[in-house]
C-alpha cells in the first residue's frame, strides 16, 4: 500500500497544494482515515489553508511543531535522529483524524543542509548521511508513534535539495497537469529529473551500510520505472475536484467564487 505520497511537478500553479488538502481531507472525513499533511514547501501554502480561520489574526503565531523546528536539532547537528514525541502535531478544527506538520518560512534555510547532504552523503561523512536520512527517518517515526494512515507531503514548485529528499521519502506521488503546453514540458523533463534523482541516491546510500547508517530505498524508485520518459505505462487519473472537494470552507474564503470545476488528466 502506497502510505506516503505527494502530489509534485516542477511547474506552479498546478494545483499540488490544493489537491494535497482537499485529498487529505477526504481521507480523513469521508474515509475515517488517520491523515498527516507535511507541509515541505517554504512558501508555506498548505499551512495557511489548513489554519485559515485563525491564520488572519495571528500569522505568526501557528499552533504546533514546523517542520523546521522538528528538523533543526538534525542541522545543529546534535542528534542523528528526531525524538517525534516532542512534535506537536495539529489537530484540523473542522476534519476529524487530520493532521499537520506545519510549514515554516524558515524552512527555505534547510535548503543547505540538504544541498550539502546531497553531494557529501555519498563520501565518509556520517554526519551528512544522518542529515541525507533525516526527512524520511521522520515520516516513518510520526507513522510509527502516531499510526498514520497516509502521510501527504506537499512540495513547492522547486526542484532543489528539500523537494529531492522530500519526494524521495515518499513511496510515490502523482503528476498534477493542466492540459498545457508548458505542463507537457515540464512532465518531459520531470522524468528525466526524476531518474537522476533516483539513480545518485542509489549510489548514495550503497555507501552507508559501511558507516552502520540504515538506508531508506523507500518504494518510489519502482514506482518511477514505469513514467520513463513519459513513454511506459503512465497513469493518468481524471480530478473530479467536484465530488472530493464538496467541504464548503475550501478556499472559497480565498478566491471568493471559486468552486472547483476543473476534470483534466
Ligand atoms: N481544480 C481546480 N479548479 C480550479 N482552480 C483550482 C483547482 N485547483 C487549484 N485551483 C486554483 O489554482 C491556483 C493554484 O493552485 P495551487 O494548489 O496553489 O497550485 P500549486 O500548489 O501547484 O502551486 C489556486 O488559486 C487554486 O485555488
Ligand atoms: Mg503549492
Amino acid at each position: 500500500m502506497i502510505r506516503t505520497f505527494a502530489f509534485y511537478n516542477h511547474k506552479g500553479g498546478v494545483s499540488k497544494t490544493t489537491t494535497t488538502f482537499n485529498l487529505a481531507a477526504f481521507l480523513a472525513e469521508r474515509c475515517g482515515k488517520k491523515v498527516l499533511l507535511i507541509d515541505a514547501d517554504p512558501q508555506n501554502n498548505l499551512t495557511e489553508n489548513f489554519f485559515a480561520p485563525p491564520v488572519e489574526e495571528q500569522d505568526d503565531q501557528l499552533p504546533g511543531t514546523s517542520i523546521y523546528e522538528a528538523l533543526r536539532p538534525r542541522f545543529e547537528g546534535s542528534t542523528g535522529k528526531i525524538d517525534v514525541s516532542n512534535l506537536e502535531l495539529p489537530l484540523h478544527k473542522k476534519y476529524k483524524n487530520l493532521y499537520i506538520l506545519r510549514g515554516d518560512w524558515n524552512f527555505s534555510l534547510a535548503e543547505r543542509f540538504f544541498s550539502s547532504a546531497l553531494a557529501l552523503a555519498i563520501t565518509e561523512s556520517v554526519h551528512e548521511k544522518n542529515t541525507y536520512n533525516v526527512l524520511n527517518n521522520l515520516i516513518q517515526d510520526l507513522i510509527t508513534y502516531h499510526q498514520f494512515d497516509h502521510v501527504l507531503v506537499d512540495l513547492g514548485p522547486s526542484s532543489g535539495a528539500i523537494t529531492n529528499l522530500a519526494l524521495l521519502s515518499c513511496d510515490g506521488y502523482f503528476i498534477p497537469v493542466t492540459p498545457d503546453r508548458f505542463c507537457t514540458q515540464a512532465v518531459e523533463s520531470l522524468s528525466n529529473l526524476i531518474k537522476i534523482w533516483i539513480e545518485r541516491h542509489e549510489r548514495t546510500i550503497a555507501t552507508f551500510p559501511a558507516f552502520g547508517v540504515v538506508t531508506f530505498p523507500g518504494n518510489l524508485p519502482a514506482c518511477l520505472i514505469g513514467m520513463e520518459a513519459c513513454s511506459g505505462p503512465v497513469r493518468f487519473f481524471m480530478t473530479l475536484f467536484r465530488k472530493f472537494t464538496n467541504f464548503p470552507d475550501l478556499d472559497q474564503r480565498r478566491s471568493g467564487s471559486y468552486l472547483p470545476r476543473s476534470r483534466c488528466a
